[in-house]
């Protein structure tokens, strides 16, 4: 949010009037509220926000939505909504110099979500658990619906707000926004609302002692989730090396990897699959061919015909990757994607000669991407084919070689008109000839 567009300053705007009104509406309401254990769960929750480990792949886990939660069941919305407003500001934002409209962002929006979810909690039969014996199996039948009902409506107007901004800033869909940041975060979050019910019965029941007694175990949790992902990173680190030597042994498949990896999310996407399973099957495609990083030189930069020898050598690249990455903790998912690479539909690929439905989804997906970047990247003895007439051939071997459904995803994903574009192929108006010899370009 270094530079703000209009309609980004106008919203920031909107949100802090609404957090304002918001904020007055809860102190003419006459909530509870003491300054000196708001002091307190406001240090508490801004260290939780600045304790938070960030992801790999972007945003960050922290335990502050734990702290929030339970002020809201404990002391009730005015004390949650304030509390929420010492998260706006976070050491990674002063290191990094973001605009200040980021901290009126998202103290307003820390003011809203909370807010509003207290709000609810309480018009939906919830009780401000401050002074009483907390949570027992009398009241607990009582106040379940009502603790569920405010966490979600939490979770769902933070993540809306979130992604509204974001979606304003880059001027796409918030619902794309949503879809994608998000829905791998729900876990996560289910996690973070069983402990804010810890949370509530310590503080209640013991005290501010209490909250010290919690605080040990959630750093311990800390440290070993940062170590986990410390680790992770170094596994596709060491991997992604592996691929780099894989590359530089061969130049004509440079890039083939990562675009692969590219081609094969687009198609993910175009069939609606989860964040997690797009994932898996871009690791799958940087990784399908790490099985060759074995395999001589000469092999792989032989521009003639492969000795009966050789091409079995070729063909057992897939197991050589699937035996590399199983022994990956992390790569669990996509050993077998890797080794069914290969397969054809009509049971006449390798390793296993599978059929149809046999064949992994993402093997099947990968299998298209990986044979039109081959068909589309020039050979020694080949030039480069045309991207429609590699859908054309893509086409062609639906059935036999391909999966027809995944085939039609791809030509839609790439943005091709079947009618239109590779019509013209189909119908000759693109000279087939010179590409004959490269039919089987996806050995
Ligand atoms: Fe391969
Ligand atoms: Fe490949």
């Amino acid at each position: 949010m270094a530079k703000l567009s209009v309609q980004e300053r106008v919203f920031v705007a909107a949100t802090a009037f609404l957090a304002v009104l918001l904020i007055v509406y809860l102190f003419l309401s006459h909530f509870y509220l003491d300054y000196k254990i708001l002091l307190l769960f406001g240090l508490l929750s801004f260290a939780a926000e600045n304790l938070g480990v960030e992801l790999p792949q972007g945003g960050s886990v922290s335990v502050s939505s734990t702290v929030i939660l339970a002020t809201v069941v404990i002391f009730g919305p005015l004390f949650a909504a304030l509390t929420s407003i010492f998260n706006a500001v976070v050491w990674r934002d002063i290191k990094e110099k973001n605009s200040p409209y980021r901290w009126i962002f998202n103290g307003s929006e820390g003011v809203i979500t909370t807010g509003c979810s207290g709000l609810i909690y309480l018009a939906v039969g919830g009780r401000i658990l401050l002074n009483t014996s907390g949570l027992n199996s009398k009241n607990i039948p009582h106040l379940l619906i009502p603790i569920i009902l405010m966490a979600v409506s939490y979770f769902l107007l933070n993540t809306s707000l979130v992604s509204l901004i974001i979606a304003v800033g880059k001027k796409t869909s918030p619902i794309g926004v949503w879809r994608s940041n998000v829905l791998w975060a729900i876990p996560n979050y289910f996690v973070l609302m069983i402990l804010s019910l810890v949370m509530i019965q310590i503080y209640v029941t013991i005290g501010t002692a209490g909250l010290i007694l919690m605080i040990v175990p959630l750093l311990i949790a800390r440290q070993a989730f940062q170590i986990y992902l410390r680790l992770k990173s170094a596994y596709m680190g060491t991997v992604e090396a592996l691929v780099a030597a894989l590359e530089a042994k061969d130049p004509y498949t440079s890039g083939h990897s990562e675009r692969v990896a590219t081609l094969a999310e687009k198609i993910g996407r175009q069939m609606q699959l989860g964040p997690t399973a797009i994932n898996t099957i871009r690791n799958a495609g940087i990784l399908h061919d790490i099985g060759k990083i074995g395999i001589s030189r000469s092999i792989l930069r032989n521009p003639g015909k492969l000795t009966d020898e050789e091409y079995l050598r070729m063909q057992k690249h897939p197991e050589s990757g699937a035996l590399i990455l199983q022994e990956i903790k992390f790569m669990e998912k996509i050993v077998p994607v890797v080794f069914h690479h290969h397969e054809k539909v009509d049971g006449s690929g390798y390793i296993d000669g599978f059929k149809g439905d046999e064949i992994p989804l993402y093997s099947r997906i990968l299998a298209v991407a990986d044979a039109f970047d081959a068909m589309t990247s020039p050979r020694p003895y080949r030039p480069a084919m045309d991207p429609l007439v590699a859908c054309r051939e893509l086409i062609d071997c639906s059935g036999t070689q391909f999966d027809g459904n995944i085939v039609d995803h791809f030509i839609k994903a790439m943005g091709f008109q079947l009618s239109k574009d590779i019509g013209d192929v189909l119908q000759g108006q693109l000279n087939l000839d010179e590409f004959k010899t490269v039919k089987n370009c996806n050995r």
